[in-house]
């Protein structure tokens, strides 16, 4: 998955994919340390067991997409990217709407979707995805 913080991507994997992939994601351990190390893992050992998988975070560059890419093609399977392009504004409204209801520590920053925003490159296939789908408000 790719998308800013409040797209809509878990939504999108719960409509989606839940029932057919295991889906991953770091805020399954949201204080869990090396959470990239313990993700890399268990992506990489649920392909092996034979799973397809869903990883259900940010990933707004290149760089962070490349570990997923990786594992997939370590592993000998296709991999594709649904990036979730929904407006800056609205992925704003949205977690703070969300924010709103949730305890503290849950909480996603503001600055952190704009951070996400300014490192955010479109996925493509030069990356090595297989497949890229574009998921837009409404579709
Ligand atoms: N297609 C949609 N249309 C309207 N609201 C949506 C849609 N998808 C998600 N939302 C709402 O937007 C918020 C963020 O969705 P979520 O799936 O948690 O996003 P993400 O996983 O990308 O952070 C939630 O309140 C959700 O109900
Ligand atoms: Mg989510």
């Amino acid at each position: 998955m790719v998308g800013l913080q409040g797209a809509g991507k878990s939504t999108w994997v719960q409509r989606h994919l839940a029932a057919t992939h295991a889906v991953v994601s770091k805020d399954h351990w949201p204080r869990a340390r090396r959470r990239e190390a313990r993700q890399q893992r268990v992506v990489a050992e649920l392909l092996a067991a034979g799973r397809s998988v869903v990883v259900d975070n940010t990933h707004p560059s290149p760089e962070e997409r490349a570990p997923l890419v990786a594992a997939a093609r370590a592993a000998g399977l296709p991999v594709r990217a649904v990036w979730v392009d929904t407006p800056l504004e609205q992925c704003l409204a949205r977690v703070e709407a969300r924010n709103a209801t949730r305890e503290e520590r849950a909480r996603v920053p503001l600055v952190g979707v704009l951070s996400a925003r300014r490192r955010f490159r479109p996925p493509s296939e030069d990356e090595g995805f297989d497949r890229v789908d574009l998921v837009r408000p409404g579709s």
